[in-house]
């Protein structure tokens, strides 16, 4: 028996890093994934590792900024499957690293629509089934940028932070059906996305900065979303986790 048994989970951003980690770790206990991202190649490479563990996956190419694609997305979802019990709102970008005078609106407009748009659209595409059924899951994923914040970060520091503050209001909000919402807010974790933006030197620099002198693995933000979606976490709501190997702690 696996602790996601019977259960559907719908991923954003799982056609890579933390979100095909996650959907992978869930699929092994049991789960069903749909795999949403605008990233058909990466999508497809999730699905098939997700059916070689022996669970059912479909995906879905939407990109979560579009409020119409997201619903239709949604409501094929739970035409395929039945239903979706979980759901972690993961798709994101990397942030637009320059200082506030060079911040464009173009900028704002990519950071707030991916990671708040995307997860206000998702979310209320997917909330009528789970008060109706009086069950849910919820995980936003947000960043040490929403808590702590870093130089250069404007619009990333700015979303992250706002997913923070919609995980906890959703917390109250759907608690009268049960409904958990919690945040995980991931340090510095090797995915395609620093991969992709930082030099060897900057990588080196940032693991530095770690306490722990490394960076997380996609699958160690992934153990702490499948927590949060877990029965072992019925009574959580309105929390963030935050794996970051000690990179918050204060003191020596
Ligand atoms: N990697 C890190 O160090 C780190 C740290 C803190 C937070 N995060 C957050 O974790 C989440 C996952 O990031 P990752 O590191 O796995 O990155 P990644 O680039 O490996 O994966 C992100 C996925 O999201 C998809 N995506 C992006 N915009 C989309 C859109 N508009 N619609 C649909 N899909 C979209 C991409 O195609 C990609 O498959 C993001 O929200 C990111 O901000 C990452």
């Amino acid at each position: 028996m696996g602790q996601f048994d019977g259960r559907i989970a719908l991923i954003t951003g799982s056609g890579s890093g933390i979100g095909r980690a996650t959907a992978l770790i869930m699929a092994e206990r049991g789960a069903d994934i749909a795999v949403l991202d605008r990233n058909m190649e990466g999508a497809e490479e999730t699905a098939e590792k997700v059916r070689a563990l022996g669970r059912s996956a479909k995906i879905w190419e939407a990109d979560v900024t579009d409020f119409g694609a997201m619903a239709e997305a949604v409501k094929a979802v739970e035409g395929a499957f039945g239903k979706i019990d979980v759901l972690v709102n993961n798709a994101g970008v990397s942030s637009d690293r320059c200082p506030l005078e060079e911040v464009t609106p173009e900028m704002f407009h990519r950071s707030m629509y991916v990671h708040l748009g995307g997860a206000i659209f998702t979310t209320q595409a997917v909330i009528p089934g789970m008060k109706a059924r009086g069950y849910g899951k919820i995980v936003n994923i947000s960043s040490i940028q929403g808590m702590v914040g870093h130089a250069n970060g404007a619009t990333y520091n700015a979303a992250k932070g706002g997913v923070l503050a919609l995980t906890k209001g959703w917390a109250r909000e759907f608690s009268e059906w049960k409904i958990c919402v919690n945040a995980v807010a991931p340090g510095h974790c090797l995915t395609p996305m620093p991969m992709a933006r930082d030099t060897p030197e900057v990588l080196a620099k940032k693991a530095e900065s770690v306490p722990f002198k490394r960076y997380g693995q996609p699958e160690e933000m992934g153990y702490a979303i499948a927590y949060l979606c877990s029965p072992e976490a019925d009574f959580v709501t309105g929390q963030v986790i935050s794996p970051n190997g000690g990179y918050l702690m204060v003191g020596y």
